[in-house]
């Protein structure tokens, strides 16, 4: 389901370099000297915890203090949660996308789930070692095909997992995805049915830890999500007045490819005020999202 993964199973030839430490402390660096508004950094990829620096990012982050985060498939946090806590991380975003069979399944290796559920319980232990609540440990499972069928059933495996929130997303997809019979978007009535169904089954209980839904479409407006790729929602979006985003080669992106300089040669304070940045903001302010961004979850559906 992920877009790069896609890419590579097709055969498309596509080179990814890890990012330069160097380049990465040159923004942490800079960010760390803004007073009023600090952002945040969060670490996603690609799975951040192949990165073979990661320990030295981490300890660079708390150095400087920056707000940092992470989103990972879990797998290698056995290695890592020490330097995670540590560190200073205040949300670690995993990714499980069903229960036992279904995730490996789903995300192609064979114990993953069982390697993941032992090692959110290590961070645990750890956390509750040192005393600290932090990281918030938030799981992520994307609604697709594969498992609509089965959401009851995943949430009753990860309510007992030690975690602060879980939540469903509806799968990102392009409009191509639409026209392919074997693509991962559930799209049938009864698949939506699924979907609506646990959606009420959420609202009308009470549960100890948040369960949630992103983007969080309207019951009624579900069929259109994902079936009707030009369906009228609210046609705005203020991603880019929040955040950038940065490629392992350096290069800094507002949303839709829209590249703003490199942090190799530039601040990205420089990028962010700059005119191009301006006038890409103005473009999305006056005409609206462009036709791919239609199934973001960082677009405003209403
Ligand atoms: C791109 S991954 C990268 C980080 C890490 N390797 C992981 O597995 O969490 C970040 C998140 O995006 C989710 N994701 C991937 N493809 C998606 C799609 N088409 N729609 C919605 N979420 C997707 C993943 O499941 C994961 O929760």
């Amino acid at each position: 389901m992920c877009s790069l993964g896609r890419k590579i199973a097709c055969g498309e030839k596509y080179e990814v370099k890890e990012i330069d430490l160097i380049d990465i402390k040159k923004l942490i660096d800079e960010l760390s000297r803004y007073r009023f508004i600090k952002p945040r950094v969060h670490y996603t990829g690609g799975e951040p915890l192949l990165y073979a620096k990661f320990i030295e990012l981490a300890s660079y982050s708390k150095e400087k203090k920056i707000k940092w985060s992470v989103t990972t498939n879990g797998y290698a946090l056995s290695n890592y949660y020490k330097y995670i806590v540590d560190n200073g991380c205040d949300k670690i975003n995993i990714s499980i996308h069903g229960d036992e069979g279904m995730h490996d399944r789903i995300v192609g290796v064979k114990g993953c789930f069982s390697m993941l559920a032992s090692n959110l319980n290590i961070l645990n232990e750890y956390k509750k070692s040192k005393n600290t609540p932090l990281p918030l440990i938030a799981v992520n499972c994307v609604i697709s095909r594969k498992n609509v069928k089965y959401l009851h059933r995943i949430l009753s495996t990860l309510r007992f997992l030690p975690v602060h929130s879980i939540t469903f997303q509806h799968l990102i997809f392009s409009p191509d995805a639409l026209e392919k019979p074997d693509s991962d978007v559930p799209r049938s009535k009864s698949e939506i049915y699924f979907i609506k169904d646990f959606i009420n089954y959420i609202e009308s209980k009470h549960f100890d830890v948040p369960i949630l839904f992103f983007p969080r479409i309207q019951i009624k407006d579900l069929f259109n999500y994902y079936n009707n790729y030009v369906y009228p929602f609210k046609n705005i979006c203020v991603f880019p007045w929040l955040a950038l985003r940065i490629k392992t080669n350096g290069l800094v992106t507002t949303c839709n490819g829209f590249e703003l300089g490199n942090i190799k040669y530039g601040k990205v304070k420089e990028m962010w005020n700059s005119c191009q940045n301006r006038e890409f903001r103005n473009k999305l302010r006056r005409f609206g999202i462009f036709r791919d961004c239609q199934r973001c979850c960082h677009r405003q559906y209403y």
